[in-house]
């Protein structure tokens, strides 16, 4: 049991809980903090009149002065793209080899070309296109379906191998291991001749074997010389430039099963003025031709 002091006249009011001989003052609230505290109440209730504020079950009460940040920023976007009408317009109207020609527009269609990447383009391409396994790099001047303004539109708009657009870019490289076309052998050869055509040291022997299956079988859509077809969207063998990869067992597995990208068509999902802008965006990254 603790004992609490005897009370002397003139000692501070306690509010009578006593702890281990510890009194607890009942001193009033300092003024100052006092009508802080009332100020900050009649703001809440002004604040809750005039402003969005009491959640309802699907929406919240809209305050009197009707303001919405979904509004403000619709009316935004309104403002921008009105703003825009004009230039869009003729964005979409020109003839395509033309905009690089015209300082403005080409500049309007870079900034509006980089926006547009980054939102619908950069999850397959990169944020700085510069592409990964399967997804082709867009800064070099390696191109599977050709790098000049009207090809860059023409792949934008219809896509890739796509069930969306009849005008998709399509092509198929057959399986030649699994659908038994080459032998193993014949594909090891074959493998070693395309490695070789990018300077790698391989076996003579194979390569000249392979250099055989290579015509009878891949020249076709790769090019006697195989510097690839863009009409077929077949790459170039020669540059030492993959999508897919160059080493010896990455080739072997393309060439046994085939491997090939898709890309959506954008002509469903973006205006004309935008495919233009994101063509002459990719165009100007280092790579157009
Ligand atoms: C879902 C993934 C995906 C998205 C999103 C995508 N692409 Fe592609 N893109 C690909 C693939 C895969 C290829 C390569 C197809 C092939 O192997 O032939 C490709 C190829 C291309 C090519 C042809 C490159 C060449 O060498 O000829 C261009 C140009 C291109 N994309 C631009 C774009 C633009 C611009 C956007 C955004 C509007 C975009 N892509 C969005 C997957 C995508
Ligand atoms: C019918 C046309 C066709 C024939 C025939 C063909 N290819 Fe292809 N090949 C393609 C296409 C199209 C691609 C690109 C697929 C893509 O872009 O997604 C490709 C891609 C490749 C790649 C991947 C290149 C890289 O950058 O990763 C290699 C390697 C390749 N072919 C080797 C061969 C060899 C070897 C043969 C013969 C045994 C052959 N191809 C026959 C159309 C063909």
């Amino acid at each position: 049991m603790s004992k609490t002091p005897e009370k002397q006249p003139g000692d501070p009011k306690t509010t009578g809980h006593v702890w281990d001989g510890l009194e607890e003052f009942d001193n009033p609230m300092p003024r100052w903090w006092l009508w802080t505290f009332y100020a900050t109440i009649i703001w809440g209730v002004i604040y809750t009149i005039l402003y969005p504020a009491w959640p309802l079950v699907n929406s919240a009460t809209a305050g009197i002065l009707g303001w919405s940040t979904r509004a403000n920023v619709a009316a935004e976007i309104a403002a921008v793209e009105e703003a825009n009408a004009a230039i869009n317009d003729k964005l979409a109207s020109v003839e395509l080899a033309s905009i690089q020609g015209d300082a403005e527009l080409n500049s309007y269609a870079v900034s509006a070309g980089s926006a547009v990447f980054k939102t619908w383009c950069a999850q397959c391409h990169g944020s700085g296109a510069a592409g990964a396994k399967g997804y082709p790099n867009l800064l070099d001047d390696d191109w599977l379906w050709g790098g000049d303004i009207e090809s860059i539109h023409y792949t934008i708009t219809h896509g890739i191998r796509n069930e969306d657009s009849d005008e998709a870019r399509y092509s198929e490289m057959p399986a030649f291991g699994r659908d038994e076309l080459l032998t193993e052998e014949e594909i090891d050869q074959v493998v070693n001749y395309v490695m070789s055509l990018s300077g790698e040291p391989r076996d003579a022997g194979a390569v000249e074997a392979g250099s055989v299956i290579y015509a009878d079988n891949c020249a076709a859509c790769h090019g006697e010389d195989a510097t690839g077809d863009r009409e077929q969207g077949a790459p170039n063998l020669s540059d030492a430039i993959w999508l897919f990869g160059g080493d010896y067992d990455s080739l072997t597995e393309t060439v046994t099963n085939s491997r090939y990208g898709v890309m959506p068509a954008w002509n469903t999902r973006l205006t004309e003025a935008q495919i233009r802008a994101v063509a002459t965006y990719v165009h100007q990254l280092g790579g157009g031709e």
